[in-house]
C-alpha cells in the first residue's frame, strides 16, 4: 500500500495527511476549495516545523514528506490511484452516504474505504457501497500526530482481510490500532461523552465552577485536560451530536444530552474553534480564561 487519498482537509483530514505523508506514503488530500487545502498545507507545514524543532523529523524528512502531499478539488481525480481512501469529512450521515456511494464509483475496485467517522454506524456507510466487505472505521483522535490511538471499528459485513491490513497499516505509521465492533460511540466515545456530559451536568446543577470541574479531574485522575476544556478542543457541536448517537442508538436516557449543551451549541458557543466555549480563546494565547457566561 503506497498511494492514500485523505477526503477532508480540516483538523482530522490535515492530521491524517501529515501523519501518512510523515510515513512515506503518497497522499492525495481532497475538499472542496483550493483555499481549504491551501489553509490545510500551511497547518501541516506549521505542525511538521514543530517536529523539526522538536528533533522528531529533520527538515530535510520535513521537506520529502511535504512533497508527497498533492491537493485535489476533484475527487474523481483524487482517488483514482488510490489503494486506500480515508474520509474525514464532515460528521454528517447523509454527507457521509452520499460521498461513499460517489467513491464506491471513482476509487479502484480493490481500494479499501475507511471512514474517520467518531460515531456513525460504519455498517450503515458499508452498505451504502457495493464493497461492504471493504469499509472500516479509522478512528484517528486529535492531534494526529501526537494521540498513539487509531480505533479501528469492524462493521458487520467487514472481512477479516481488510481489518488485517488496516490493523498492519496503522502499525506502519507507529500508533497502536485496536480492533472494536460496530455500536453506538465505539468504545472511544461511549466513554468519553458521558464523562464529558456528566462534568456539563456538574456546571449546570451548580455542584462547582468551570475551573473547579477541570481541576478535579486533570489533578485527580492526572488526564491532560479538563473534560470540559476537552470538550471545547473537540467542538461543543461535535460532543452534542455524539451524545444525540448515542441517546438514539441506545434509547437510554443516562446518554440524553445536558440542556446547557444543547443551548451553547445553538447560541454559536462551540468551544476553541468559535473562539468560546467554556473558555474564551484569544488568538496566539495559551492563557485558559472562563468565559464570561460561566464567571462567578
Ligand atoms: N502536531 C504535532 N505535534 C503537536 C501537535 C500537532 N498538531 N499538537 C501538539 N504537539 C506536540 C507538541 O509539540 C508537544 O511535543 P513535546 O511533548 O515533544 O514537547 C506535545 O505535542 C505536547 O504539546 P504542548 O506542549 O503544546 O501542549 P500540551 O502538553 O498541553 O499537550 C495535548 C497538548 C497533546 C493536546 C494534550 O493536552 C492532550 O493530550 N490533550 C487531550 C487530547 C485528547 O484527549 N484527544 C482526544 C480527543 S477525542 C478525539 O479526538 C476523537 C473524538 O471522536 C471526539
Amino acid at each position: 500500500m503506497k498511494n492514500l487519498a485523505v477526503i477532508g482537509s480540516g483538523t482530522m483530514g490535515n492530521g491524517i495527511a501529515h501523519v501518512f505523508a510523515q510515513y512515506g506514503f503518497n497522499v492525495s488530500l481532497i475538499d472542496l476549495k483550493q483555499e481549504f487545502l491551501d489553509k490545510a498545507l500551511a497547518k501541516i507545514q506549521k505542525n511538521m516545523d514543530r517536529q523539526v524543532a522538536k528533533g522528531v523529523i529533520s527538515e530535510v524528512e520535513k521537506e520529502a514528506a511535504l512533497g508527497r502531499i498533492n491537493t485535489f478539488t476533484s475527487m474523481p481525480d483524487g482517488v483514482k490511484n488510490s489503494d486506500l481512501v480515508v474520509e474525514a469529512a464532515t460528521e454528517n450521515m447523509e454527507i457521509k452516504l452520499d460521498l461513499f456511494r460517489q467513491l464506491d464509483e471513482a476509487a479502484p475496485e480493490g481500494a479499501i474505504l475507511a471512514s474517520n467517522t467518531s460515531s456513525i454506524s460504519i455498517t450503515k456507510i458499508a452498505a451504502a457501497t457495493k464493497r461492504p466487505n471493504k469499509v472500516i472505521g479509522m478512528h484517528f483522535m486529535n492531534p494526529v500526530p501526537v494521540m498513539k490511538l487509531i480505533e479501528v471499528i469492524r462493521g458487520y459485513a467487514t472481512s477479516d482481510e481488510t481489518t488485517e491490513i488496516i490493523m498492519a497499516l496503522s502499525k506502519e505509521l507507529e500508533k497502536v490500532p485496536v480492533e472494536v465492533n460496530d455500536y453506538p460511540g465505539f468504545v472511544a466515545n461511549r466513554i468519553l461523552m458521558p464523562m464529558i456530559n456528566e462534568a456539563i451536568y456538574s456546571l449546570y446543577e451548580g455542584v462547582a465552577g468551570v475551573e473547579e470541574i477541570d481541576t478535579v479531574m486533570k489533578l485527580g485522575m492526572a488526564h491532560p485536560m479538563g473534560p470540559l476544556q476537552l470538550a471545547d478542543f473537540i467542538g461543543l457541536d461535535v460532543c452534542l451530536s455524539i451524545l444525540r448517537v448515542l441517546h438514539e442508538g441506545f434509547g437510554n436516557p443516562k446518554y440524553a444530552p445536558c440542556p446547557l449543551l444543547v443551548n451553547m451549541v445553538e447560541a454559536g458557543f462551540k468551544g476553541a474553534k468559535t473562539g468560546e466555549g467554556f473558555y474564551a480563546y484569544t488568538q496566539g494565547s495559551k492563557d485558559l480564561i472562563v468565559s464570561s457566561q460561566f464567571k462567578k
